[in-house]
């Protein structure tokens, strides 16, 4: 009898569709819907803070520069990136993040412990030009970071945009966004927002 009806469902592709959609469904499920309720992944670790307005502008170079192309900012729970790369990524780090730079592209070095790896001045002569400080880097330099002048106009639209999502920016931080942002340089931001990165979890 039972095996009948696998060899039914098995020779009818309708019913093998529904039947797989409903299984994988299930399976789905079954693995998302307790993460939405476990207080771990739902609450942010002690000490989170929310992106400074310059940091904030940091993070939206560091997508607009592709950076994500090369580095991913996820460390597994394996001994050789925890003893690399420090404790492993936890979800209530990434709380306040919209949208998440994970990745999984390692061309480069994971960067989700980098803030206070190297001193400012390392990432300046870094990102100017990468083989002034690790000769055999095959990283792009970015010498108009040091160029382009941010103007902060939309600096507060986007800590705006980000409390609408549930991070606890205040009315205070949002209004000062701009002024905290403007005539500073692309690179200052793009540092302030790599030495942010993973310092948090203690
Ligand atoms: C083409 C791939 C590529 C791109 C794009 C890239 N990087 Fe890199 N990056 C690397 C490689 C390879 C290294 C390791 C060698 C080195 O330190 O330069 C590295 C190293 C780093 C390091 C040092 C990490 C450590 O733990 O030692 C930082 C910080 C960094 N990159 C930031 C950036 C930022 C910010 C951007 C975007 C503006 C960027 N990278 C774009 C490939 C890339």
């Amino acid at each position: 009898m039972s095996k009948n009806y696998h060899e039914k469902i098995e020779k009818s592709a309708g019913w093998l569709a529904i039947l797989t959609v409903v299984a994988i469904s299930f399976g789905t499920l079954v693995e998302i819907t307790p993460l939405m309720f476990i207080k771990d992944t739902t609450t942010p670790v002690d000490g989170l803070k929310p992106y400074t307005a310059l940091q904030m502008e940091g993070r939206d170079i560091f997508i607009r520069e592709g950076c994500t192309n090369c580095h991913s900012q996820m460390i597994r729970p394996f001994r050789h990136e925890v003893e690399r790369y420090g404790h492993y990524s936890v979800a209530g780090e990434s709380i306040w993040e919209h949208p998440f730079l994970w990745g999984s592209k390692r061309t480069g070095p994971d960067l989700a412990r980098v803030g206070g790896r190297y001193s400012d001045d390392w990432h300046y002569a870094h990102l100017m030009d990468p083989r002034s400080v690790v000769p055999q880097s095959n990283m792009p330099g970015y010498p108009w970071l040091e160029e382009n002048v941010l103007d902060g106009k939309l600096t507060a639209k986007k800590l705006e945009i980000f409390r609408s999502f549930g991070v606890p920016y205040t009315d205070e931080d949002i209004a000062g966004a701009e002024a905290a942002v403007k005539g500073k340089k692309e690179m200052e931001a793009l540092i302030a927002y790599l030495q942010s990165l993973g310092t948090a979890l203690k």
